[in-house]
């Protein structure tokens, strides 16, 4: 029995693509859960890259796939996907779709370009899909597809069962969340945020698995934050500071599935460590730090009147063997009480390191903020 749960811990986009690949290659079963084609996950490895919205990374190793309640489907985008993902390897007898899953619909998606201006939505239908449910006037995909006699039906599957039965015969499963913590419709910066539930709790609610059955949760988060669409953000840059053009550029920060500008801010531990708390994350997964390379990175962790405090870092190489890197991987595990296990060096799902397993006694991991030093072995967090 193993469940592993990725989940983001800023506004979406901190690499969840890349890492839910990178770790899928070590389960036998990947589940989405929530959100919709809202999401954009990009993947990179070799020579390919590919963007997915709704179908989980385990897609890209042909392993089963599955989507279960919670996440809103549009026909059009799931259509599309399947095909570049069948272009990699991809067999559609493992694709496995829940008939309750909700279907977006065309009046769906007008009414939301219609209102999502103020928040800025991703206008893909998000907010009117699941006020319907929650109307329960709502058009499930199961109902709508069986009537048309549609080519998905082959598809549909009670993933709970599905889930469960694979859960009992000892397979690995993978949830792969989608946006962040700070997006969750009810813990989130309401009202900046969309209309699903991004936190730990969605995985047991949506895709029906039993809290004790989770074994690992691994938060991704960037070296620095993103959001794209409205809303607050304290540790916000200036557009005209040179130091977040750089970033923008450097890490190609532009939406993976609208295209817009995401706005850059400096990493906000204090946001962070309630992301940890709040999801019970296991270990953490650090990405993009190479970006900040040869820039003065700054990490907020305090804010007494509102205004956040900071702290300097300036690494040369986002790599442990860089002292100022390594002191800022520390401070972050020593304020949040979770070990980073996870450092991605680079786009590509290959240029990922893991602590536990590719040099596992070399580096510092220490949340008790005693020691400094280079001996200390790295190890688990332990609740
Ligand atoms: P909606 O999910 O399209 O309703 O958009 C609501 C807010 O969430 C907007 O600010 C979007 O930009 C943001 N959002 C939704 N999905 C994602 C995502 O996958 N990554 C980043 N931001 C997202
Ligand atoms: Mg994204």
């Amino acid at each position: 029995m193993s469940v592993t749960v990725l989940i983001g811990l800023q506004w979406g986009d901190e690499g969840k693509g890349k890492m839910s690949h990178y770790l899928a290659a070590d389960h036998d079963v990947g589940v989405r859960f929530n959100g919709g084609p809202n999401a954009g996950h990009t993947i990179r490895f070799g020579e390919n890259k590919i963007v997915t919205h709704l179908v989980p990374s385990t897609a890209l190793y042909n392993k089963p796939s599955v989507l279960t309640p919670g996440v809103l489907i549009d026909r059009g985008v799931l259509t599309e996907e399947l095909f570049h993902l069948s272009e990699l390897g991809f067999s559609k007898s493992n694709l496995l779709i829940d008939p309750s899953c909700a279907l977006i619909t065309e009046s769906f998606k007008s009414q939301d370009i219609g209102s999502g201006k103020k928040i800025d939505t991703t206008g893909r239908g998000i907010g009117p899909t699941m006020a319907a449910q929650i109307n329960r006037t709502g058009v499930r995909i199961g109902e709508a597809l069986s009537m048309n006699n549609n080519a998905l039906d082959g598809w549909f599957c009670r993933t709970v069962q599905y889930i469960r039965n694979a859960i009992r015969d000892g397979k690995r499963v993978l949830c792969e969340g989608a946006q962040g913590h700070y997006l969750d419709l009810w813990h989130g910066t309401y009202p900046f945020v969309t209309s699903s539930m991004c936190t730990i709790g969605a995985v047991c609610t949506n895709a029906g698995i039993p809290p004790q059955k989770i074994d690992r949760v691994v938060g991704v988060f960037k070296a620095y934050c993103t959001r794209v669409g409205n809303g607050p953000f304290l540790t916000e840059m200036s557009n005209f500071d040179d130091k977040a053009k750089r970033i923008a550029e450097r890490g190609k920060e532009i939406g993976a599935t609208t295209g817009r500008p995401r706005r850059i801010g400096w990493l906000d531990l204090i946001d962070l460590r309630e992301a940890v708390r709040f999801n019970g994350v296991t270990e953490l997964a650090l990405t993009k730090s190479d970006v900040l390379e040869d820039i003065l990175t700054r990490v907020a962790f305090d804010r007494p009147n509102g205004k956040p405090h900071y702290l300097s870092y300036l690494w040369r190489k986002a790599s442990l063997e860089d002292r100022d890197f390594r002191s800022f991987v520390n401070y972050v595990e020593e304020f949040t009480g979770v070990p980073v296990r996870y450092i991605s060096t680079g786009p590509l799902t290959e240029e990922t390191l893991d602590r536990e397993k590719d040099n596992g006694t070399e580096t510092i991991y220490n949340t008790e903020g005693k020691s400094r030093c280079n001996s200390q072995p790295y190890r688990r967090a332990s609740f």
